[in-house]
């Protein structure tokens, strides 16, 4: 086969290279079409644009595969840690025995975040959402440790601060929303139970750390931790591509997610399961609503530009559910209407016709409910777990030597050119 396509236009023909990937799925480079032909390309959404070359995450939507650095998901999953994955996702392979240790050190010794942060987060409204306050505080953390003179030092401290951070802001975010002291990292937790303990522990109630619990978090972390070039990893990457500091470029990822129809489709899920539940249990009346073109009522948890099948974490998700609850012996009524939701949706024409299937956001939010976590944490919990991925494409766009200002062009559709006319002689 050709490793070129071919444009015919204006009575010449044009070469565009084709590029391959490993797993077969080929590209068109048009980086040369506007110098060579004056045409660009148009693709509202990017859903036919590919951004970059990348070795981080591959995905199939047709046939639910999703790997990264090359290992299954599932496998990742079943027998790995939050820590190794996110290890894994920014070095490019799993650690030895004594790197996944320094890193866990390094991890705990960065947990803390500066007392003068406290005042920040008394100062926002009691009732901000913690996406408005994370976006806002992780762009914060620049204003208290000012830039190394050596850049890859200066790297590698930013990633270990960011990652070991997080947790201890978004759970200082909650606490403080309830009127509560913020619980501090503790040197004899690991990464999970850690956050689990800041989240959860009072004065007058120590917080009973169960394992289901701590496996459930580091499985919902590991399925969310990338998704190759997603809106808000798209959003990291464009913003870091100004060459702005990794705090910023993952304070656009933040905000990015916090979005209804991405990071934020948690959030709606157990909205929407709530809303059936409290209207008498009825999920047809949902699938209806969906299926109707004059209502812009989504199915949320539903439907994904890249999954044409089900999306493979949710396949994982669905199983957590039912071993958490199983284990905790707890009983979630949204779960039995979700199921049943997923049942109807997938026995229905419409959804089978545009290939809607149950995304990771469909059961996460139950596993989220089972764990604790408040619904407006959701989308948080997302966040924290994504980070390793932003962190990990915003590094290889940096060291991408095809790598540039990200600048789209555009096709005009205005008026064309007109005078000005002064105020006193206009209709
Ligand atoms: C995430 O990109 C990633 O990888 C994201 C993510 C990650 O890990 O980073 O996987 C995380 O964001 C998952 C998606 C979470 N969002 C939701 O669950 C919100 C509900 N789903 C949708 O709004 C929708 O499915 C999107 C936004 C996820 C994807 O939509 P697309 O690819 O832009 O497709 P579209 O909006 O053009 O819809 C195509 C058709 C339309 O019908 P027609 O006008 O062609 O007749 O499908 C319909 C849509 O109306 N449709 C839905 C639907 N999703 C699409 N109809 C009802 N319910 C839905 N959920």
């Amino acid at each position: 086969m050709d490793d070129y396509v071919e444009l015919k236009y204006g009575g010449k023909t044009y070469h565009l290279p084709l590029i391959t990937g490993t797993e077969g799925e080929k590209a068109i480079d048009i980086s040369r079409l506007r110098s060579e032909t004056g045409l660009i390309t148009l693709d509202p959404g990017y859903a036919n644009t590919g951004s970059c070359i990348s070795r981080i995450t591959y995905m199939d939507g047709e046939k639910g595969i999703l790997r990264y650095r090359g290992i299954p998901v599932e496998q990742l999953a079943e027998r790995s840690t939050f820590k190794e994955t996110a290890y894994l996702l920014i070095n490019g392979r799993l650690p030895s025995l004594q790197e996944l240790t320094h890193f866990s050190v390094m991890l705990n010794d960065h947990s803390l975040v500066h007392e003068d942060m406290k005042i920040f987060y008394q100062h926002f409204p009691r009732a901000s959402h913690p996406m408005g306050i994370l976006s806002a505080m992780v762009n914060a953390l620049r204003s208290f440790y000012p830039a190394l003179e050596n850049l890859e030092e200066e790297i590698n401290i930013t990633v270990t601060r960011l990652l070991a951070k997080i947790r201890t802001m978004a759970a200082m975010s909650y606490k403080i929303s309830l009127g509560h002291t913020p619980v501090y990292p503790r040197p004899d937790l690991a990464y999970c139970e850690n956050f689990l303990n800041m989240m959860f522990h009072t004065p007058v109630r120590p917080y009973e750390i169960k394992e289901e619990v701590v496996r459930a978090l580091e499985v919902f972390w590991i399925l969310h931790a990338d998704h190759e070039q997603n809106c808000s990893t798209s959003a990291v990457r464009m913003v870091g591509s100004a060459r702005v500091n990794l705090y910023a470029a993952i304070s656009s990822g933040i905000a990015a997610l916090w979005g209804p129809l991405h990071g934020g489709a948690n959030q709606a899920v157990v909205e929407m399961l709530t809303a059936i539940k409290e209207d008498g249990g009825d999920y047809r009346k949902a699938i209806a609503r969906a299926k109707d073109r004059n209502d812009p009522f989504r199915l949320m948890g539903f439907g994904h530009r890249v999954y044409k099948t089900y999306d493979p974490r949710a396949r994982i998700m669905k199983k957590m559910c039912d071993q958490l609850l199983d284990a905790l012996n707890l009983d979630d009524p949204l779960l039995d209407i979700a199921k049943e939701l997923e049942e109807a949706a997938l026995n229905d024409d419409y959804f089978i016709e545009h290939n809607l299937y149950p995304n990771v956001d469909f059961y996460s939010g139950i596993v989220l409910r089972a764990i604790g976590i408040p619904t407006n944490m959701f989308t948080v919990m997302f966040a924290i777990g994504r980070l390793p991925g932003w962190i990990a494409q915003w590094k290889e766009s940096m060291d991408d030597p095809m790598w540039k200002l990200s600048r789209p062009r555009q096709i005009y559709m205005g008026p064309v050119e007109t005078d000005y006319i002064p105020i006193d002689q206009r209709g």
